[in-house]
């Protein structure tokens, strides 16, 4: 499937095949490929919970209205992000760059987010925006299907996994296989509204 098709044809699945199952082998290969979705400085701070446990899952359900995706689905993905990832030795985000470049970009990461909470946060939450989307292509690929979720009570959720502190969670996506064709989409707002060259 080429890359227009697959954002063609994902749609946010409110109905899983709950019979169909991934292994940890689907999974892994799933994720290995959306890791590759970009991040600033590389700092990669997408921290990805894959559930599977029955038993959570259903104590996740419940913190999420009960909406079935999450129950249904083969794995839930949540979406997490650590927001401390930039002081966390960055040079390991440029361990294949000479040392002098590698040392210049781990100063350039320190100098721009120390002290700057909102922009750790900000920074957080827009990679897990891109892996989220990124896994969601991925799994279109892997002829599977998902659903984006963020109607669900975050701090429940964030002791149900165990968050850590300086970690947040961003959103859920939900992949498995399609139970029967999904709803015609809703309406798309118009190019003109979406589209401004060069200033509003
Ligand atoms: C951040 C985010 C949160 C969402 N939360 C939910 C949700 O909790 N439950 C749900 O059924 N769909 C949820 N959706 C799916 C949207 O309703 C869906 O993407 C939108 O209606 C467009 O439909 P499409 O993805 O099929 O094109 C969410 C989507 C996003 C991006």
């Amino acid at each position: 499937m080429d890359v227009i098709e697959a954002i063609q044809t994902r749609r946010a699945i409110k109905s899983f095949d709950p019979e169909f199952s991934l292994n940890r082998q689907d999974i892994e290969q799933l994720i290995s490929v959306a890791k590759l979705a970009p991040s600033a400085f590389n700092i990669q701070h997408y921290r990805i919970v894959a559930v599977q446990d029955k038993e959570l899952l259903q104590q996740i359900s419940e913190a999420a209205n009960n909406q079935p995706q999450v129950t249904q689905s083969s794995v839930l993905f949540v979406l997490c992000a650590d927001m401390q990832a930039w002081k966390k030795e960055p040079e390991r985000y440029w361990s294949h760059v000479d040392e002098k470049t590698q040392q210049n970009l781990a100063n350039m990461i320190r100098n721009f987010y120390d002290g700057r909470d909102q922009l750790q946060r900000d920074e957080a939450i827009r990679s897990s925006g891109l892996i989220a989307q990124t896994i969601m292509l991925t799994a279109k690929g892997m002829g599977l299907d998902s659903c984006p979720m963020d109607g669900f009570d975050f701090e429940k959720v964030g002791q149900l996994i165990k968050l850590p502190e300086d970690h947040l969670v961003a959103m859920f996506v939900a992949v498995g296989k399609a139970d029967g064709e999904p709803k015609p989409r809703g309406g798309k707002i118009p190019l003109e509204e979406v589209l401004i060259w060069d200033q509003f």
